[in-house]
């Protein structure tokens, strides 16, 4: 019996350079993930928004800062309206989850009226923008304003494709030539993919794996890191810097961009069903998992000074990877890399909980990084808020936890396997 608990554990060491990988199974999901907090807060903040304004990140005292509706994280408040419909639908109303304060679809209709629906002023971020539309949709297939939002925000986003550069372009320069590209537009594609389904345009799909393709080959390097932007030529096509814009230096790691990596990889093979997705969205993982701190808070960026301590943590990049780490469990077919990468993703949800979670503040989670060199941080922030509540449907809709948070009878099984 001895041999049958050590001899694995003993393999698994030597797979996994970091003890992080191993330790989780036993952990139990945080209670705040299903807290009647969440939907209260929302809800506030959606009573506090002033018209076409929309929450983004707050003061340090956790106080929200309303931005107009041109800036990328718009798209994220109604959004996480909509993810509380999602919640209500999978687990109903009580007195105890508070689900039922407030018609969500309603509101994320509302906060959806004003959204930009070009690229002026956000770029290639019509992805983002484009969120709270495509949840309409799922609600009501038939809503040709949500269509037409959706149609429009994808035509934004391929005109800003190149053919000789192969991606769309994130970033415009005052040299148009400067073609810039940034890890996180790998999140803007899933807006291709939707509107070539609608619109039967299937130039939107090979724009969206063009662009896939060459940051796979330009973005990410051989240990499974990633630059944030890659600036190429648009006159040759050809790289001519790889550089840092958010994160610690040119060499370094940004955590919140390698999360975005990590996600849109894996949503990636989720919509083409390519193996070579599927694998760099691992070696991404691997990368962000081998690299996190034995108490397992996400730093803002992994090779960020840890003196003078603590060095920050980005609890939306943890919220974000938790949600990345749970579609890559979602692709694979093999019972143990699905336990892996989901056991992985409820140890960092329960690190930032026990880190972030404050319920004095407006938004549901502290330890924000923004943005270090422009100094912005130790803040809630509207897109770890969305991930953070988008975490705890994803577990309940794949069958790991119950609406309480409880353990489902399948996966108390399924530990006793995998170890
Ligand atoms: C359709 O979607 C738009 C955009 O989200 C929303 O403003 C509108 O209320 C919806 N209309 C109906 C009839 O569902
Ligand atoms: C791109 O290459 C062209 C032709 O060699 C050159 O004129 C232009 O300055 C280059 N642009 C950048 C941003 O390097
Ligand atoms: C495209 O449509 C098919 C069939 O209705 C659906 O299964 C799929 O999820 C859609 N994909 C996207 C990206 O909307
Ligand atoms: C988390 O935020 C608090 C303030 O809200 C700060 O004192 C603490 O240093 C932060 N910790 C990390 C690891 O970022």
């Amino acid at each position: 019996m001895l041999g049958y608990t050590l001899l694995p554990l003993f393999l698994l060491g030597l797979l996994s350079p970091n003890l992080f990988h191993l330790v989780s199974s036993q952990a139990t999901v945080p209670r705040e993930l299903f807290s009647p907090l969440a939907p209260q807060k929302v809800l506030a903040t959606y009573k506090a928004s002033p018209s076409l304004q929309w929450p983004q990140y707050t003061d340090g005292s956790g106080r929200w800062l309303f931005f107009p509706p041109r800036t990328w994280t718009s798209g994220f408040f109604p959004a996480t309206l909509y993810a509380l419909n999602t919640r209500r639908q999978l687990c109903g109303a009580t007195d105890a989850n508070q689900l039922g304060i407030a018609d969500w679809v309603a509101l994320g209709r509302a906060k959806s009226r004003g959204l930009p629906l070009d690229a002026g002023g956000i770029g290639h971020d019509v992805g983002f923008i484009s969120f709270p539309f495509v949840e309409e949709l799922v609600v009501n297939p038939q809503n040709q304003t949500a269509k037409a939002s959706i149609n429009s925000l994808a035509s934004a986003l391929a005109a800003r494709f190149d053919g000789k550069v192969g991606c769309t372009r994130s970033w415009d320069a005052s040299d148009p030539t400067d073609f810039q590209v940034i890890i996180d537009n790998m999140m803007n594609l899933e807006v291709l993919f939707v509107s070539a389904n609608l619109t039967g345009n299937q130039d939107l799909k090979k724009i969206a794996i063009s662009h896939a393709l060459t940051t796979m080959k330009n973005h990410i390097r051989p240990d499974g890191s990633s630059w944030h932007v890659v600036e190429y030529n648009q006159t040759t096509g050809k790289v001519i810097r790889k550089r840092t814009a958010q994160g610690y230096s040119d060499s370094s790691t940004w955590a919140r961009g390698q999360a975005w990596g990590i996600y849109g990889f894996a949503n990636m093979h989720r919509l083409t069903g390519n193996p070579d997705f599927l694998s760099t969205s691992r070696r991404m993982a691997n990368y962000f998992l081998d690299h996190l701190p034995q108490d397992g808070v996400v730093p803002w960026d992994f090779q960020a000074p840890l003196n003078p301590p603590p060095r920050p943590a980005d609890s939306s990049a943890a919220a974000l990877v938790s949600n990345a780490l749970l579609l890559l469990a979602q692709q694979e077919t093999d019972a143990g890399a699905k336990k892996q990468w989901t056991d992985a993703a409820i140890r960092i949800l329960n690190s930032i909980t026990r880190l972030a979670w404050k319920p004095q503040w407006q938004s549901l989670l502290s330890n924000g990084t923004v943005n270090w060199p422009a100094n912005n941080y130790l803040t809630g922030i509207v897109y770890g808020d969305y991930y953070y509540i988008k975490a705890a449907n994803e577990l309940i809709k794949n069958n790991i936890v119950t609406c309480e948070g409880q353990w489902t009878q399948s996966r108390i099984l399924g530990v006793g396997i995998g170890l």
